[in-house]
């Protein structure tokens, strides 16, 4: 049986840092979130009689290579192969191949797609399609491969993770779908290259800082606002609060111990330049930044064409990723090999 799926990267307007379970996987927090056109990874799984599990990954621009279990991420991996297998009582060994269109660990998402993708293939190649239909379920199945993130690009459009309390309690819903608001995300990347601390490794350390429980707290109320500002699409109310939750994540990753600092000389400039732009213009874009020193830039679409062009002049911006909301996982009917 062979079987290909694309899924989405997505940026979250509301982050999920911090676990309140690390065996499945729970959020602190809700999280919510936009699915990128931009950014996709296709995964390709074949079951059937081979001597063991092969998985080849391909980065953006790099050439396929054997994965190898020597980290946390490759780990979740296989561990998911192996589960999946077992829920199927199942005995075949698998193929895969998955490639991404972008640059991998470098705060844009990449585990999002490709656990996703992943995920959705092992379900449907081992015959259990009724998991794969069932988006809730999906989504449930997608959380224990350990990103959290990767559960919100289940769903195209806009997506809230919900923290749940255990493992039929805990999953993604879709706010609105693809179609519901034209917002676009700009990418503006700044160092393509892999990030130094994952942030599978960085999230068990969240509760090591000072600051995580105030953020916890502070952002309750965010929670709420940003999900009615998508219902309304309303962005002079959903802007400031993607920018607050953003500036709230990074205060509590530098403060944990040990701190992880992920902004680049480019990250901060970007970011103040925006905040000029709307100050001195009333250009309404807002950055927002996860795991990584590339910058997300957020507006609506008839302001894109402005702000793209004002981040093409900033000396740091190696290259801009231009992203509108889109489908989430999906079925596709050519194969990686
Ligand atoms: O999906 P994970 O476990 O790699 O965590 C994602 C963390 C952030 O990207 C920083 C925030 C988010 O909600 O996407």
């Amino acid at each position: 049986m062979k079987v290909s799926v694309v899924s989405p990267a997505n940026i979250a307007f509301i982050k999920y840092w911090g676990r309140a379970d690390h065996q499945i996987f729970l959020p602190r927090n809700n999280n919510i979130s936009m699915t990128m056109s931009g950014c996709a990874t296709t995964t390709t799984v074949e079951t059937g009689n081979f001597s063991s599990d092969d998985v080849q990954v391909k980065f953006f621009e790099k050439e396929y290579t054997v994965l190898e279990k020597d980290s946390i991420k490759a780990k979740n991996i296989f561990d998911q192969i192996e589960r999946i297998r077992d829920l199927a009582k199942s005995s075949q060994r698998v193929r895969i191949k998955s490639e991404n269109n972008f640059p991998a660990d470098a705060g844009i998402a990449s585990s999002a797609s490709s656990f996703s993708a992943l995920t959705a293939a092992l379900l449907l190649a081992f015959g259990l399609n009724e998991k794969f239909e069932d988006k809730v379920e999906l989504s449930r199945q997608v959380r224990l491969c350990g990103s959290g993130s990767a559960i919100r690009s289940v769903y195209g459009g806009f997506v809230e993770f919900l923290t749940g309390h255990d493992h039929e309690t805990s999953y993604a819903v879709q706010i609105a779908d693809e179609n519901y608001w034209d917002l676009v995300d700009l990418v503006a990347v700044v160092d393509p290259e892999k990030k130094k601390i994952s942030s599978s490794e960085c999230h068990q350390l969240a509760d090591t800082s000072p600051y995580f429980e105030t953020r916890i707290k502070e952002m309750q109320p965010r929670i709420d606002i940003v999900r009615q500002a998508i219902l309304d699409r309303d962005f002079r109310k959903l802007g400031p609060e993607i920018e607050r939750d953003s500036n709230s994540l990074h205060i509590v990753m530098m403060t944990q111990i040990p701190a992880a600092f992920y902004w680049a000389p480019g990250t901060i400039s970007i970011m103040k330049s925006i905040m000029d732009w709307r100050e001195d213009d009333d250009l309404q874009a807002y950055f927002t930044i996860d795991a990584g020193a590339n910058v997300h830039v957020i507006c609506e679409k008839k302001d894109a064409v402005e702000v793209k062009k004002r981040l093409q002049n900033n000396e740091y911006v190696k290259w801009i990723i231009e992203n509108k909301p889109c489908a989430g996982t999906h079925i596709i009917s050519e194969h990686l090999f």
